[in-house]
């Protein structure tokens, strides 16, 4: 997508690196980063110079292909990158058709090129199959960065409102903060601003307020995990908004790659949630919020029961939570 002008990816890999967008540095310094091995690579992934499910992957799946030209243990490599985050499900199955499907150095490269690629070309389809859910002039609230940033291009959850903006179709987003790391906040609302789509950022408790208020007429968010049954996990916040929307009278859709499914979690409670360290709630920025002494709570993700989504978005059409068990494709 657009960056003053030029068109990036989230990821991509010129020779024997593997080139990234700095996102911890967003919105405020656009910097890229040159990861040389495959070490770097999954430390890009689990100190989140990178993140989201989407870009996880295909980061991953360089990665793989980098071990495959260090001539390195293979399955220790496998090892180091699949535990770098555990909820994002396109991790692991990324890794796993890089090792399926590469026999060397070279096919593993190219597997990894076609992971990447299948990304673009998938959201770019989310975005057709999504775009005609946006009603003229309507006002989409998401959650997080489910943008190009967090899916190499186009984005899960954006790719519709890009699609509709580029339609003219007066799109409107509102744009949650996503405390604690402010994903929505630094990246989405950077995201947006690049391609002129109109938008504003919310305080994260400020959803209720403005659905009530009858000013939100669909909400669309990504997912890391999808499982058997429909339930999602995404974003921590994402459950009370679907919980709020579903109160309201407003659809909630998911929108995400069938790679996202996991047909291996038969419902929500088997996917495993990320815990992260309790300063991301203690500091904003370099300042400490809370008390000395006082303990948090830092989960990553929730779980939204399937019974909350309107439907979901894959490049395959859209559909009730409860058929995406038979659209799982790596
Ligand atoms: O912790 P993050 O920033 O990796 O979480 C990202 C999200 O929850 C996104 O909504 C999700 O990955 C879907 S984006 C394709």
């Amino acid at each position: 997508m657009n960056v003053r002008g030029k068109t990036y990816r989230a990821v991509w890999m010129p020779g024997r690196d593997v080139v990234v967008i700095d996102q911890r540095l967003l919105p405020h310094r656009f910097k890229l980063l040159r990861l040389r091995n495959h070490r770097e690579t999954a430390e890009a992934i689990r100190n989140m110079t990178i993140r989201g499910a989407g870009t996880i992957g295909a980061t991953a799946a360089y990665g793989m292909a980098q071990a495959f030209l260090e001539g390195v243990s293979l399955p220790k490599a496998y090892e180091t990158l699949v535990t770098t985050r555990p909820t994002a499900v396109d991790l692991k199955h990324a890794l796993d058709r890089v090792l399926v499907e590469a026999h060397d150095a070279k096919t593993a490269v190219a597997v990894a090129e076609r992971i990447a690629d299948e990304y673009v070309a998938r959201m770019k389809r989310i975005a057709e199959i999504g775009c005609p859910l946006i009603p003229k002039n309507g006002r989409v609230l998401t959650h997080c960065n489910a943008g190009w940033l967090a899916i190499v291009d186009w984005g899960s959850a954006t790719a519709p409102i890009y699609a509709a903006h580029r339609k003219r179709r007066g799109v409107f987003v509102w744009v949650d903060e996503t405390r604690p790391r402010c994903q929505g906040a630094h990246l989405t609302s950077w995201e947006l601003l690049n391609e002129g789509v109109p938008h504003k950022v919310i305080a994260d408790n400020a959803a209720g307020y403005f659905m009530r208020h009858g000013d939100v007429d669909l909400c669309i968010v990504g997912a890391d995990r999808i499982a058997a049954n429909g339930d999602t996990a995404n974003k921590l916040g994402t459950y009370e908004k679907a919980v709020l929307a579903k109160e309201n009278g407003i659809p909630f859709y998911i929108a995400a790659p069938s790679s996202t499914i996991d047909p291996h979690c038969p419902n929500g409670d088997s996917i495993p949630i990320e815990e992260r360290s309790e300063d991301e709630v203690h500091f904003v920025g370099e300042t400490r919020v809370t008390p000395r002494g006082a303990r948090a709570a830092n989960p990553a993700f929730d779980v939204t029961p399937a019974k909350y989504i309107t439907g979901i978005i894959t490049e395959r059409g859209i559909h009730k939570p409860g058929e995406v068990r038979k659209l799982w494709r790596q």
